[in-house]
């Protein structure tokens, strides 16, 4: 801070969100870019502003790490966003399906990270965007799964690039108000605002702001860590209807 003129936190970081062209992509990508980041926008759709990206397409991520090389030499941070959801339950989930949810969710960052890491210096970030689901036994079980398969590659993936450099968190959102949440019943919605303490959901705002944090060099000595973004959701371990219930009684 020099005169009320603050410097930005990530000036002249390449950063590459996937899952950009809406939801906490799109908040990421414009928080990330409010610090001086040059972001790599990316997602499967077409979107103003993104480069396409498959993440579960092993060529997309070799084309895209080849692009960067020759455009910045290195890549400072990857912001594994990219993610889909299937609400079916366990007695009706199909195995392809299930497999399809891996190969987003858990595989599309690993391929995140094997194309990108060589471009890496010491210093980089990697942030995977996980889920509460993550921490819990979520109703929809290949996202669940596919959730908690990531919490063990960003577990592993920090052990193995810390002596890079690099780091490797989580961030697991709790509700949060996307396109992703609004294609789910209303139910869901209640439901979610009853169990979580703020008493209401989040929105991508909630996220982004912790996304830069970890991008940034204030977030130096953090590795291997993963921090709920849900309200209290997670904290209380499924104890608050048995809280509510009893207001007043005790
Ligand atoms: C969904 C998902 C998401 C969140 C979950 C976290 O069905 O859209 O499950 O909503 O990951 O709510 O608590």
């Amino acid at each position: 801070m020099t005169d009320g003129i603050r410097t930005k936190r990530l000036l002249g970081k390449v950063v590459v969100v996937t899952g950009a062209a809406g939801g906490q992509g799109a908040a990421e990508v414009e928080a990330l870019a409010r610090e001086g980041a040059r972001v790599i926008a990316t997602d499967i759709a077409e979107a103003p502003g993104c480069r396409r990206l498959d993440v579960s397409n092993e060529e997309d991520w070799a084309r895209l790490a080849a692009e960067l090389r020759t455009e910045f030499g290195q890549v400072h941070g990857l912001i594994n966003n990219a993610g889909i959801i299937l609400r079916a339950r366990v007695g009706e989930v199909a195995a392809e399906d299930f497999a399809r949810v891996q190969a987003v969710n858990a595989a599309g960052p690993l391929l995140g990270i094997q194309n990108l890491a060589p471009l890496m210096p010491p210093g980089a970030s990697v942030v995977n965007i996980g889920s509460a689901a993550a921490l819990t036994g979520h109703y929809t079980v290949a996202y669940t799964a596919s959730k908690w398969a990531l919490r063990g590659l960003s577990k592993t993936a920090a052990m193995e690039l810390g002596p890079r450099g690099i780091r490797v968190n989580t961030v697991l959102p709790g509700y949060i108000e996307t396109e992703m949440t609004a294609s789910a019943l209303p139910a869901f919605h209640e439901a979610n605002i009853r169990e979580t303490p703020l008493g209401r959901t989040g929105t991508p705002d909630d996220i982004a702001p912790l996304v830069v944090f970890l991008l940034s060099d204030e977030a130096s000595f953090i590795t291997g860590a993963e921090i709920p973004v849900d309200g209290g959701l997670t904290a209380h371990g499924g104890v608050k209807s048995i809280s509510d219930a009893l207001r007043g009684d005790t």
